[in-house]
């Protein structure tokens, strides 16, 4: 089986997993197909998404000083975990480069169409950036990762990613990234932070409505994918912030009764009136629990960046052992 086939697969288990369960639920990470990546960027230049603008502000603000870290063993490899569209690594990328850095840039993304975007804007606007982009899940990745064991590595997993998964999910994976990660190696990633509940709460429920579309593109993708026939414009994004866990979740509310089928999985599931799908959860931090999640996954902070507003933090993990 190739990779789509296998991703094809778990999405259909998932899908069949989360819509039996109760109450209902479907995992975001399933958002991001062409149209998903498309509206992230829209979400990514909304006035109430402060993440993007807050930690480009600290790249922007601290490159000098981040070349200088990345570069303390020489040459190494920048491998960026969820690339994206690159917009904040650029200025990173931009700041090695002029400076004669030695290093490769290493990309990975879930999505296919994302990375050679990326790799063929890098190509324009760097010429002299060795690239070399690779598709595919952070998990499965990350064993791929240990056969960069050659020179140093960076591995940067930036705007919040993490956030998405509930703390034992994040221990597991910044365990496994520690698995990989030798002395001379660092960890740079993004955590939003705890604040104003009501900045984090418009920041996902936003005048546009583009979270709601965002959402709603995995009822329009298992629509697609799996021959189904969600009233999608029946259902309402929720977002609900809770200030005490730090937790933002994301609902997608039934607001009629209705029985959906979905033919290829041979499943017919029904909705009471405002029954809901939970969608997605992004997890907001403080100093304590970066520290507390570093401590069980082995690593360290040896550093710490934060934006001008004080909204958002990118934290540098090493490794003792
Ligand atoms: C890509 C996971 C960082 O949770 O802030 C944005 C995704 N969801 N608006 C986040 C998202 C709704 C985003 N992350």
């Amino acid at each position: 089986m190739n990779k789509k086939e296998t991703f094809q697969l778990e999405f259909e288990e998932h899908v069949k997993e989360g819509l039996i369960a109760f109450p209902k639920f479907l995992s975001s990470k399933y958002i991001y197909d062409d149209r998903g990546d498309e509206l992230f960027q829209q979400i990514m230049a909304l006035p109430e998404y402060y993440l993007t603008e807050a930690e480009f502000n600290i790249i922007d603000t601290h490159k000098e000083n981040l070349r200088e870290i990345f570069s303390t063993h020489g040459a190494f490899d920048l491998i960026e975990l969820g690339a994206g569209d690159g917009k904040k690594t650029k200025v990173l990328l931009r700041e090695l480069v002029e400076n004669q850095t030695d290093f490769t840039y290493i990309p990975i993304d879930i999505s296919q169409h994302a990375i050679e975007e990326l790799t063929d804007s890098l190509t324009t606007i760097l010429p002299n950036l060795e690239v070399q982009g690779e598709q595919g899940t952070y998990f499965k990745v990350l064993e791929r990762l240990a056969t960069y064991n050659k020179r140093p590595k960076v591995i940067i997993v930036l705007g919040s990613n993490i956030g998405n998964l509930q703390h034992p999910k994040a221990i597991e994976f910044l365990k496994k990234l520690k698995e990989v990660m030798s002395t001379k190696d660092y960890l740079f990633m993004g955590f939003d932070q705890k604040k104003d509940p009501l900045t984090i709460q418009n920041a996902y429920a936003d005048s546009q409505g583009v979270t709601q579309e965002f959402n709603r593109n995995l009822l329009h993708r298992i629509n697609k994918e799996m021959e189904a026939d969600f009233p999608v414009h029946q259902f309402e994004h929720w977002e609900s912030y809770d200030p005490e866990s730090g937790t933002a979740k994301s609902y997608l509310i039934a607001t009629e009764a209705c029985e959906v089928e979905l033919k290829k999985l041979n499943l017919k599931v029904n909705f009471k009136k405002w029954e809901t799908i939970h969608c997605e959860i992004s997890q907001k931090y403080d100093d304590d629990i970066v520290e507390w999640l570093a401590k069980e996954s082995g690593l360290e902070i040896a550093n710490i960046f934060e934006d001008d507003q004080k909204l958002f933090k990118d934290y540098l993990f090493n490794t003792k052992d």
